[in-house]
């Protein structure tokens, strides 16, 4: 079978009818209250599934110049990505490597998360040739990645003979956003007792962290040395300290109108007639559909914002095409920009808001924003 490798479609610079506008300015700023609240330890910015979809190397850039102590992805592609855009600083690959592909994570200089027993012979064997640091995954209460606590005692021999690359060990919350804090408690001490366990045998990992966003916004990082957020980075959060300390929405989806009607009353509107005009309308319709990421069930439900107002999405969204309702006595014309998703935390059409009329969580709605729509970047 012939696998074949298809580039990203490429947008022509005058086609620019949808766009996410990213204000990198707004990302630095979050970044510096995030360091705050998590009492200036290093941070690992997050910058995994295309920036949250904000756009992987222009953030990754953004949040090095900051001071990120480093950038975490999920895998070796996207590791590679970040270098191939020129970023120089330390990045971790969250999701583990295959010992086939430590040659390659060697020469780039990424750093790997260990993320279970199963490939320490072949890490052994690999490394003194292709070194690179390894920050130890603990599953403290995760459930997915991570040397489980009562494995890890049968491991430490051959966690010994890892040692001079062991950089760091890590964890990761289960209920950070939980106002019960207990279970995120308990897996700190099971943290806390890992540590000590890898300290008993000689391993001593210059970096500990625990922590995302929430556990920065809750005060849960203990005396780890570093924290690893993300949402926040992107002024994004569900808890409401993320609200209080400032964060700043850094993206916004934008469609200019392609077509605007003037419709009279009883006129339908898309697939299986869900909209039927109350009265005399004039219909835009908008080139961003659920192939963009802006989701099929926000049709009849969400608004956009369009001259300081909001609009009503009506009908079902299709596939490349939305449509709103506007009063007949609105001045509309093609080429008119719309926001689809809002920068501002306290609109109808942010993205918490709509996430939440979906049943969702925001990381949904960004990381779920096509590679087709077009990246417009401000600093
Ligand atoms: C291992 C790991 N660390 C950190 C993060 C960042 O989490 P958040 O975006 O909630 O800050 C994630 C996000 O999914 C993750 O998987």
């Amino acid at each position: 079978m012939n696998e074949q490798h298809l580039e990203p479609l490429k947008r022509h610079p005058e086609g620019r009818a949808l766009r996410a506008e990213v204000d990198l300015r707004r990302v630095a700023r979050n970044f510096a209250r995030v360091r705050e609240a998590a009492g200036g330890r290093g941070i690992w910015g997050v910058v995994k599934a295309n920036a949250y979809g904000h756009g992987a190397v222009p953030v990754g850039r953004a949040l090095s110049e900051a001071g990120a102590a480093g950038l975490a992805v999920s895998s070796l592609e996207e590791g590679l990505e970040l270098r191939q855009g020129g970023v120089a600083c330390p990045i971790l690959v969250l999701g583990g490597l295959r010992p086939e592909a430590v040659p390659a994570a060697s020469a780039e200089g990424l750093t790997i998360a260990l993320v279970g027993p199963e490939h320490l012979a072949d890490y052994a064997r690999l490394l003194p040739d292709h070194p690179l640091k390894l920050h130890l995954k603990l599953d403290t209460g995760m459930g997915r990645f991570g040397f489980l606590p009562s494995e890890l005692g049968e491991c430490l021999p051959a966690l010994g003979a890892l040692a001079p690359w062991i950089d760091g060990a890590m964890g990761h919350f289960a209920t950070a956003d939980d106002p019960d804090q207990g279970f995120a408690l308990r897996q700190r001490r099971v943290f806390e007792a890992c540590l000590a366990q890898l300290r008993d045998a000689g391993i001593h990992p210059a970096q500990r962290h625990h922590g995302n966003s929430d556990a920065c916004l809750r005060g849960l990082l203990g005396d780890d040395t570093h924290v690893r957020p993300g949402l926040a980075l992107y002024g994004l959060t569900l808890v409401p300290e993320g609200r209080a300390l400032g964060l700043e929405p850094a993206l916004e989806l934008v469609a200019e109108v392609a077509r605007v009607k003037a419709v009279p009353a009883g006129t339908t509107v898309g697939y299986g007639r869900t909209f039927v005009a109350p009265h005399p309308l004039q219909i835009a319709t908008l080139a961003c559909g659920y192939a963009d990421g802006y989701r099929r069930d926000l049709g009849n439900r969400a608004v956009v914002g369009y001259r300081g107002r909001t609009y009503p999405v009506v009908g079902r969204v299709s596939m490349d095409y939305l449509t709103v309702a506007l009063p007949v006595d609105v001045p509309v014309a093609p080429g008119d920009p719309m926001v689809l998703f809002g920068s501002d935390p306290a609109a109808p059409h942010c993205l918490e808001r709509l996430a939440s009329a979906l049943g969702t969580i925001p990381y949904e709605l960004t990381c779920g924003l096509h590679r087709r729509i077009t990246r417009r970047f401000f600093s």
